[in-house]
């Protein structure tokens, strides 16, 4: 067996026979690591196969000609992960969930196997049967045959799937396997791609979907390369704040499904609960109205939701005016006061501002700009909006209140909340009634128009 030595880039996976400072193909820097590659490995083994006789056996049909049966989807007792999958688990398929360390990924699929009925092996390579016991313990077990295996070695647990045969395989996680054909350690970019691969050949083979835990590093990416994307069939990134409870399940990637779909859940004493109404959730409880706090209807997948959005403006003591979002981004933010001084002629320059979009959720839908400038204008000038006011409204850079996608659902979801008006553009009147129930609708077309509703 020949050993070569290569250069593999951790982030893209591009790989070069001398070190690189800056990475070539995805101009990452010190991104290099030096990986010995073993000539007869599996992969080039396969490559080979072609060359052979066994091969002429396959050969291409008509599409016309093939047949499927609908397959039955694995079916799992949490309905935030089966709405985010698209309808549950498709056979032979390989799922990764990808998440910061501490997130709760291990929880959500240690909970997943604990309370469903099915036959589910759980492998664990960074926990001892013991530590897995005892968050078992935490969660509440109610599927006495989840099975538990703390094992690092890819072929044994390999073998040990293929002997067990269960329903479904959960690999905890993809960084803390490795193959022992090849000698770079667990977690560099061979190691992850080739057990990867074999355990899609696994479940190909044995139709038994695999769920794969991945790591992600600061800058985002799961840990190592992105060729894993490729490779699996779904990529879910597990997200959120972890001083907050709130933790959403993204799809990034869906071979078999749509990737609008989101999950939502709280990280609570007793492990992950769904949350399948996050608007009551993400409202303060407070019945006063405060300055500073508006409320956005947002859209989140494929559900309207409503969220508190909270702006302090004050004096700046020190020099230089603060300016930071939580949940938001900072040059949007930039923006919309820009937009404010200038066209409604509000001055931020000597004030701190500080947004937050309250629950610790990031939210990139643009329809919360009217909601934050409302509140940015509530601070600045201390006059309360009452919380029984909902917003939705994209701010243009002329000033403009610009229409948004999905109006009826947001509206309707804030009428069944109990709101009482909701703020909109007027471009989005067109087809609206009037009212929603007991919820008013408030067209606007410009900030001077929200200034004059709400704070004169
Ligand atoms: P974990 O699933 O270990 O994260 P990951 O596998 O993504 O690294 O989650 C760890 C965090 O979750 C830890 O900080 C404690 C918290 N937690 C709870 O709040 N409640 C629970 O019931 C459990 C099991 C964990
Ligand atoms: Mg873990």
């Amino acid at each position: 067996m020949k050993v070569k030595k290569v250069f593999i880039c951790s982030n893209c996976g591009a790989n070069a026979a001398k070190w690189e400072g800056k990475c070539p193909s995805c101009n990452e820097w010190n991104t290099y690591i030096e990986e010995s590659i073993s000539k007869s490995t599996p992969q080039e083994e396969k490559k080979k196969l072609w060359r052979t006789e066994k091969s002429h056996s396959v050969a291409p049909v008509l599409i016309q000609d093939v047949k499927y049966s609908k397959t039955q989807r694995l079916s799992l007792p949490d309905g935030e992960f089966m709405r985010t999958l698209g309808g549950g688990l498709v056979p032979g398929s390989i799922t990764l969930i990808g998440g910061e360390p501490g997130i709760g990924k291990s929880t959500l699929l240690l909970q997943l196997a604990l309370n469903s009925q099915l036959s589910i092996l759980y492998v664990s390579g960074e926990e001892s049967p013991q530590q897995i016991k005892m968050r078992a313990e935490r969660i509440g077990i109610s599927n006495k045959a989840c099975l538990i295996l703390a094992e690092t070695d890819l072929n044994k647990v390999l073998q040990q799937a293929k002997k067990v045969c269960p329903d479904l395989l959960v690999i905890d996680s993809i960084q803390t396997i490795s193959s022992p054909l090849l000698d770079s350690i667990a977690g560099s970019v061979s190691q992850v791609r080739e057990c990867t691969s074999d355990l899609q050949g696994f479940a190909k083979e044995s139709n038994v979907p695999v769920v794969i835990i991945g790591h992600i590093n600061k800058e985002g990416s799961i840990a190592g390369p992105k060729i894993l994307e490729h490779i699996v069939d779904t990529v879910l990134q597990f997200e959120g704040d972890r001083n907050h409870i709130y933790r959403i399940l993204r799809t990034k990637k869906n071979r078999f499904g749509s990737t609008d779909e989101l999950g939502i859940y709280a990280m609570e004493a007793t492990g992950l609960r769904e949350v399948d109404n996050p608007s009551e959730l993400l409202l303060s409880q407070s019945d006063e109205d405060l300055s500073g706090s508006t409320v956005a209807t947002t859209i989140e997948g494929m559900r309207p939701m409503l969220i508190e959005t909270q702006a302090l403006v004050s004096q700046a003591i020190y020099g230089n005016p603060q300016r930071s979002a939580t949940g938001f981004d900072l040059r949007r933010l930039s923006m919309l006061l820009a937009v404010l001084e200038k066209r409604a002629g509000l001055f931020f320059g000597q004030n701190d501002v500080f947004l937050n979009i309250a629950g610790g959720l990031k939210v990139q839908d643009t329809a919360i700009d009217l909601a934050i400038v409302a509140a940015l204008i509530s601070s600045l000038h201390n006059i309360p909006v009452s919380n029984k006011i909902g917003f939705a409204g994209e701010v243009g850079l002329t000033g403009e209140i610009r229409a948004v996608n999905r109006i009826e659902q947001r509206i309707e979801e804030a009428a069944r909340l109990g709101f009482e008006q909701m703020i909109i553009s007027k471009y989005n009147m067109k087809g609206l009634k009037k009212t929603y129930g007991g919820l008013k609708i408030m067209p606007v077309g410009k900030t001077e128009d929200l200034i004059e509703l709400l704070f004169t």
